[in-house]
């Protein structure tokens, strides 16, 4: 019997039967589990949603105000188009990229269906332009950046990033890795709060890294997930902004999902820059064809009720405070835990809503058993899970866990 007799024979069918098995996502499992456990005393320090004081992550109020208005404004809801909410859009980039790289024709941005959405996109985009090369990506990096990359057909390959022993960039290593790239690689760059690490990069060493990139003919290809939750909205742009206006050719994937909370609205943009604003037009053209094909347009509400946000001098001033109140709430979490266990030190120095703890293997597994803890196996913590009363709760928990 051939082996689709054999699967049909077997009840499998011709269709999926030679599909395997896949484990569930660790860190949306996570979400069911913490949900299931009934003790009262439970933390979630999971999946990466910003909390607040009494452990909510509420619709902040600039975006409550802005869907108001909405409500009472928005005339139509027919088709925007593939590139979604073009005005959103360049508001968004005045935000991301600053003005001078907003208004370069050579740089074009099309509205995703969040982050994911746009790091789907800008792989898709890559296959399709050059097909043949690697992305480089590093260790650890956001789970699912392998695989988004994988699934669009290209080569993943993987460069030391966290150090464990200093809490920091295994910097020499890092270069050393990304030295065997080849001319026109592309190298995934966590624009700042990395994740799942909290390690940021030093000014000079983002210096170094656009030198690298200019040396050998890299493109870089920056997710920025988390802007205005690590050093402020400018500073966590910064380095995006130079890596952009330094290379030829760039890609920067972007969520709104957590520094406006609208984490299941699906808020995202992606831009490219192309080598000029000739080629930036036919970019563009092959963006669009891909999204059309992809998810045809993206999800207008939350993007309108950004727009909206970005539109108005009170809603924006509104946002941009509470996205500090949030920013300050996590660094002030973060220095707690610095100071409360000197293994926790290097947290002072890192940047954004994660952290990755020094625990022992099966320490997540057992914390989650013994004590309602729930964090992501690799050691992730979501520090805005936290509040100041259970920091010590928390880290008297961790400590028999922590290495040496
Ligand atoms: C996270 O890393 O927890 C978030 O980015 C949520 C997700 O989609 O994984």
């Amino acid at each position: 019997m051939n082996l689709d007799a054999r699967l049909a024979d077997s009840g499998c069918g011709h269709l999926f039967g030679a599909l395997q098995s896949q484990p569930a996502d660790a860190l949306l499992g996570l979400i069911a589990l913490h949900r299931q456990d009934p003790r009262p005393t439970k933390i979630d320090l999971g999946v990466g949603v910003y909390r607040n004081d009494d452990g909510e992550t509420p619709v902040m109020a600039a975006v409550k105000a802005a869907e108001r208005r909405l409500a009472e404004n928005q005339s139509t809801k027919a088709y925007l188009g593939a590139e979604g909410d073009a005005r959103f859009v360049d508001l968004l980039a005045l935000i991301v990229l600053g003005s001078a790289l907003a208004s370069d024709e050579a740089v074009s941005g099309v509205q995703t269906p969040g982050g994911t959405g746009a790091l789907r996109l800008g792989a898709e985009l890559v296959a399709r332009g050059k097909g043949n090369i690697a992305v480089w990506i590093g260790t650890p990096t956001w789970p699912n950046h392998a695989p988004i990359f994988r699934e669009a057909g290209l080569e993943v390959r993987r460069h030391p990033f966290f150090d464990p022993a200093t809490g920091g960039v295994d910097f020499p290593a890092m270069m050393a890795s990304l030295d065997e790239a080849e001319a026109g690689d592309v190298v995934l760059l966590h624009g700042c709060c990395h994740n799942p690490t909290g390690a940021e990069f030093s000014a000079e060493q983002w210096a170094a890294i656009n030198s690298l990139l200019a040396d050998k003919r890299l493109i870089p290809f920056i997710d920025l997930a988390y802007q205005g939750l690590g050093r402020g909205l400018e500073r966590d742009a910064a380095a995006t902004r130079a890596v952009v206006a330094a290379a030829p050719e760039a890609i920067v994937a972007y969520s709104c999902d957590k520094n406006f909370g609208l984490y299941r609205d699906r808020v995202g943009a992606l831009w490219v820059k192309a080598a000029s604003g000739k080629a930036a037009a036919t970019v563009r053209q092959n963006t669009l064809v891909l999204a059309r094909c992809l998810w045809s347009m993206p999800p207008d509400h939350g993007a309108a009720a950004v727009r909206e946000i970005l539109e108005d001098e009170l809603l924006r001033a509104s946002w941009r405070r509470e996205l500090e109140e949030m920013r300050s709430r996590i660094a002030s979490l973060r220095t707690a835990l610095a100071r409360s266990e000197p293994r926790l030190a290097p947290l002072a120095d890192q940047g954004g809503m994660f952290a990755m703890l020094p625990l022992q293997q099966n320490a997540a597994q057992a914390l989650r058993a013994n004590r309602g803890i729930y964090l992501a196996d690799s050691g992730r913590i979501n520090i805005a899970g936290l509040r100041a009363e259970t920091v010590a709760q928390f880290v008297a928990a961790i400590a028999p866990y922590l290495e040496r």
